[in-house]
């Protein structure tokens, strides 16, 4: 029988390496709550046509990397339904904020989320095809302050803090502004008349685009068109004197606050929802991945899904570019467990053998109660080898056999130092803890 593997671009994630993850969303966690944003979870899978009309249609997301099927009907009362694994949360959060009618408690929504995202992209280092994100929304009626650049500043200013909280050193936060939707189709046509004359000497991919979505074109990645592209006109030449003005105070607000940021022209991203601020963070350790998060403001998101006017900002990190930069970073060890128990029975003595364990068991019990981390060996074990086991995963071993049972004083070998000490049962706990 062919044996079955996890499906390619997806992985299993395990010990020790998940406690690194759970640790990632700890401190997320407690990041966000001190910038008060709560938590919201949405399904995985939504109406394909949320991402067709929210992300775009003419997307390399929407148009080759996600999965839909069509969810047939099961009753004469269902109508079949074309379904989509979510491959961004955005577009599911702004859904759920106009279902919900968010947007009548006349407040800010800063909502965030954690959870896997599905894209079919061709699977390398630091890309999957079920990734996980760790992303942020604020989003709300412009009487409250939803279009406001300082929103923008302090959702940048946060990531920054995240990141140093995470320890995660070395990013380059690039920032841009796309302009609003005028400014991007005004953009549009200069871009498209100045790729007329040099668009024959550029890549298969970029000849298209030239014609299709000129925007694009600022996203190749091929060397030999590099100098052609950056000699293009700029975005910021293109924008009128509102969206010019926003940008400006976004950049101020982030002088003040001390975030460094990198201006990078050629940074107008991969979905067509985003109007002014667009962002990302980079980290030199990810190779050609190179993105751990990315962002920016959506002003007509909701209204491209049929919600009222609810302008937003918000940001998504790949975690699983956050752990591979921290796997890359970190070069300690994982902690290690309190002690290892380790029974010493006698094999062939079953009824001994059950004694001291259960009475090793009740000793793990007590131990695991007081806030210790214990791994427990078995009876049966040869001295040596409980010495191995226990020398991998603890820090100390503490020996359980018939005399120490009979006098309540327990043998307990430190594997750092050496030593090996006598403590006394009601004394064991503090003594491990320390
Ligand atoms: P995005 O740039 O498509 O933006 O994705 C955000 C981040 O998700 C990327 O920077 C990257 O770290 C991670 N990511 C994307 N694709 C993959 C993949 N195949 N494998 C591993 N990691 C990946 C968005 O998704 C927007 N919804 C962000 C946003 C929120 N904009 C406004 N609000």
């Amino acid at each position: 029988m062919t044996t079955l593997k996890a499906v390619r671009g997806t992985r299993d994630l395990l010990p020790p390496e998940t406690a690194l993850w759970n640790r990632i969303e700890a401190t997320a966690r407690a990041v966000f709550a001190r910038y008060n944003f709560g938590e919201i979870r949405t399904p995985i899978f939504e109406d394909t046509g949320l991402f067709a009309r929210g992300v775009g249609e003419e997307t390399d997301i929407v148009s080759k990397e996600m999965y839909t099927w069509e969810d047939r009907a099961r009753a004469q009362s269902e109508k079949s339904q074309s379904l989509t694994l979510r491959p961004e949360n955005t577009a599911g959060v702004v859904r759920a904020y106009i279902e919900h009618k968010l947007g009548e408690t006349g407040q800010l929504q800063k909502l965030y989320y954690i959870g896997p995202q599905f894209r079919r992209e061709r699977p390398q280092k630091g890309r999957y095809r079920q990734f996980s994100q760790i992303g942020a929304e604020v989003i709300g009626p412009p009487s409250a302050g939803s279009e406001s650049p300082l929103r923008d500043a302090e959702v940048l200013e946060m990531l920054a803090t995240l990141l140093d909280e995470l320890g995660i050193s070395g990013w380059t936060l690039h920032i841009n502004s796309v302009g609003s939707a005028q400014d991007r189709a005004r953009y549009n046509d200069v871009l498209r008349a100045a790729l007329v004359p040099i668009a024959s000497q550029m890549c298969e991919d970029c000849q298209r685009r030239a014609v299709t979505n000129p925007l694009r074109v600022l996203d190749c990645k091929v060397p030999e068109d590099q100098h052609l592209i950056d000699a293009l006109p700029k975005i910021s030449d293109s924008l009128d004197e509102a969206s010019k003005n926003h940008f400006a105070q976004v950049l101020a607000a982030l002088d003040a606050a001390q975030v460094p940021y990198t201006r990078n022209h050629r940074l107008v991203r991969g979905l067509d929802y985003y109007t002014r601020t667009t962002f990302e963070f980079t980290h030199g350790g990810l190779g050609a991945q190179n993105a751990l998060l990315g962002g920016g403001r959506y002003d007509g998101l909701s209204e491209a899904i049929g919600g009222p006017k609810a302008p937003g900002i918000g940001f998504a990190m790949g975690e699983d570019r956050l752990v591979l930069t921290l796997l890359a970073q970190e070069s300690a060890p994982p902690d290690k467990l309190h002690a290892f128990i380790a029974p010493l029975g006698d094999a062939k003595n079953e009824q001994a053998l059950t004694r001291i364990n259960a009475a090793a068991l009740a000793l793990a019990r007590e131990l695991r109660r007081a806030g210790l981390s214990i791994e427990l060996g078995d009876g049966s074990f040869r001295l040596k080898k409980s010495f191995e086991a226990a020398d991998k995963v603890a820090r100390r071993i503490v020996i359980m056999g018939e005399d120490e049972l009979a006098s309540g004083i327990l043998t307990v070998k430190d594997f750092a130092s050496g030593t090996q000490t006598k403590v006394p049962r009601a004394e064991l706990a503090a003594f491990l803890a320390g």
